[in-house]
């Protein structure tokens, strides 16, 4: 348990509500370490989809702070998580982004695990060594729907709510039978909480994402992210025409806070996010009936924003690193049988969001580097274009404030 500063608090309580945060919250060493200790250490954290991972002993793994995380699908076809450190000296044990293994072999003195995590083989510990003790030490894991999620804390919160929406909501988009087409990992010179509040406003976009706009709207209103409630009727048309068919749409969002679901329209007929508008994928991972489903937005705070349309997915995986860095990892999602070359082309599939992302770098390494100057002063936030800010700042206000004040109360019994 880290010690934490009064001054947090103080800071907390001076916070001007529709205004950004003060400086430390983006630069200093103490908040990073506390975010992570009270909030990516806690909470349900998107790991990878579960078609990364298609066969038994296939694996991923994941770094969070100080963590170290190995994903692997089981010869049962369960995908478990497990801490990545030996449980005879604590080597990491799988050295690779991702890779594929029948066992778990630790390369320091070949300590040999089961997919399960169960300790196999152990050489020449003496008669009385119990392997059943030496198991990998196991992450909370959850697949839903073919994303999976992990939780570092001992006791995980209660996902109940956004499993149930998650399965409803993701049930036209065939995610287990996808395949990751292409995957791109930036690391942005920005704290982690200026990459939310970028991705949770477009009122940036006009002014900095020329190919994003020609399918996505940028208006607060037709995506459900201005501060003042209003949904436009573009949208309300919207989910009425895809709920219409059975493609749950509507507006749902988490008394906390913390994740959101909405099936906004895109531009005109826009279909997809390509710089022609059509449809990128010929063989879609979707059963919606038609090419013009819009984008179904989803995200959980504080690591994932996912786009899924008619024809692919997008979803976004965001790690703090240090205090003025974080890694973004992005993989398009196609269906597993679409082929390369026939049913879609790289390149267009990929370059609306290749350049997004690299417009997105920019403006939050700028941000970043203008709130490191001295001058910096808190500023206000646009109610009707950056609804989608306040609320996220809300939420990691509060969520902060909350996890502080419950360790401090274990701290004092
Ligand atoms: S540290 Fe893994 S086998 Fe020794
Ligand atoms: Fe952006």
């Amino acid at each position: 348990m880290l010690s934490f500063p009064h001054s947090i608090q103080d800071i907390l309580a001076r916070h001007v509500p529709g205004y950004s945060m003060e400086q430390s919250f983006y630069t200093s060493r103490s908040v990073f370490d506390l975010d992570l200790e009270h909030i990516h250490y806690k909470e349900w954290l998107f790991a990878i989809p579960s078609c990364e991972v298609p066969r038994a002993g296939d694996y991923v793994t994941y770094e969070v702070g100080s963590y170290a995380v190995v994903i692997v699908r089981g010869n049962d076809g369960v995908i478990r998580a497990f801490h990545n450190s030996c449980r005879h000296r604590g080597s990491i044990l799988c050295k690779a982004k991702k890779g594929r293994n029948p066992k778990l072999v630790c390369p320091y003195h070949q300590w040999t695990y089961d997919l399960d995590g169960t300790l196999l083989w152990a050489r020449e510990m003496g008669p009385d060594f119990d392997a059943g003790k030496f198991g990998l030490m196991p992450v909370h894991c959850r697949t839903i729907h073919g994303l999976v999620y992990i939780c570092l804390a001992d006791r995980a919160p209660d996902l109940t709510e956004f499993e149930t929406m998650a399965r409803q909501y993701l049930a036209p988009h065939d995610l287990e039978n996808s395949k990751v087409a292409f995957e791109s990992t930036i690391v942005e010179n920005g704290n982690w909480k200026l990459v939310w509040e970028n991705n949770r406003e477009c009122y940036h976009c006009g002014g900095n994402h020329p190919s994003l706009c020609r399918s996505f709207p940028e208006d607060a209103r037709k995506i459900g992210n201005s501060g003042d409630g209003e949904l436009a009727s573009e949208l309300d048309d919207h989910v009425t025409r895809c709920e219409a068919v059975g493609v749950p749409s509507a507006f749902k969002e988490a008394d906390g806070g913390e994740w959101r679901f909405v099936r906004v329209p895109l531009v005109g007929a826009a279909e997809s996010y390509t710089l022609d508008t059509k449809a990128a994928v010929a063989r879609p991972n979707s059963s919606i009936p038609f090419k013009n489903a819009g984008s179904l937005l989803k995200y959980l705070y504080p690591t994932t924003w996912n786009h899924f349309l008619a024809d692919h997915a997008i979803v976004f995986r965001v790690t703090p690193i240090s205090p003025t860095q974080t890694e973004i990892c992005t993989k398009w999602l196609v269906h597993k049988d679409a082929e390369e070359g026939r049913d879609y082309d790289l390149k267009r599939l990929t370059e609306v969001w290749l350049a997004t992302n690299a417009e997105d770098q920019e403006v939050v390494e700028n941000n970043q580097r203008g709130i490191l100057t001295p001058a910096y002063q808190v500023g206000p936030y646009s109610v009707a274009q950056e609804g989608g800010v306040i609320q996220f700042v809300d939420w990691y206000l509060k969520t902060l404030t909350d996890k502080l004040g419950a360790a401090e109360q274990i701290a004092a019994e």
